[in-house]
């Protein structure tokens, strides 16, 4: 394998399997997977917890001056798990509670200051794939490789019921559908770093790609720039 290290940005609407990718090809490159949405999840835990007004730009400041982000890796299971303020908040960032929420905080500036200054800094050595919705744009602009995953709407809400039924089975599918609906019409239509498709970006419909089809084409690409 060669030495040359490049940076992978994924950009893509919630669910349509960007996290999965970016895991695989961590796994097949040796780089570091970063996950930027557990970032926003996290922020929005501790403003949850702490009942920050998201109107009052004091509030919102003081708050980040108290939240340390950090990833650390999980040994068992090789994952890389979110840790805020020392504690491991993986799973619960993934709750119901926070989807909902975290499209407003993800689209104030000071939070997405703070964000992407730390995502710029875990940048630096390259050989790091990141998700989200303005890596390609905004985070990593130069970044070498580019991606913008798309997928047929019934089969994100159908992905995304799958892996939150398992955790909660209460769950209903008109829930999930909704909480999509609502994070993409956020996520496109903020003022600051709305998701686009970078230029240079490819696209990748996976719709009917299975995962390793899905892979082998991405790695294709990848290997290309690492030649
Ligand atoms: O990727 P995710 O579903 O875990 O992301 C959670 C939210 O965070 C998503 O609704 C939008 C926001 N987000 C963002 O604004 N910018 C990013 N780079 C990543 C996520």
């Amino acid at each position: 394998m060669s030495d040359k290290k490049i940076i992978i940005a994924i950009d893509g609407k919630s669910s349509c399997g960007k996290s999965t990718i970016a895991k695989q090809l961590a796994k097949e490159l040796s780089y570091v997977y970063v996950d930027s949405g557990a970032m926003y999840r996290a922020i929005t835990l501790y403003f949850l917890r702490n009942n920050i007004d998201i109107n009052d730009a004091t509030q919102i400041k003081e708050a980040l001056d108290e939240i340390e982000l950090d990833f650390r890796l999980n040994e068992q299971s090789s994952q890389v798990e979110m840790f805020l303020n020392d504690e491991n908040v993986e799973y619960l960032i993934r709750e119901m509670i926070v989807a909902e929420k975290v499209s407003e905080v993800a689209a104030l500036g000071a939070v997405r200051d703070f964000a992407v200054n730390q995502q710029q800094k875990m940048g630096q050595r390259k050989g790091v794939i990141m998700d989200g919705r303005d890596i390609g744009t905004v985070v990593f602009p130069h970044a070498e490789l580019k991606l913008f995953l798309t997928a047929d709407n019934a089969v994100r809400v159908e992905r995304r019921f799958k892996e939150l039924y398992q955790k909660n089975p209460n769950i209903t599918i008109e829930e999930v559908a909704h909480n999509i609906e609502m994070r993409d019409y956020i996520d496109a239509n903020r003022e600051i770093s709305p998701l686009r498709k970078a230029k240079d970006a490819i696209e990748i419909n996976n719709t009917h790609l299975t995962h390793e089809e899905q892979l082998e084409k991405v790695l294709e690409l990848a290997n290309g720039l690492l030649k």
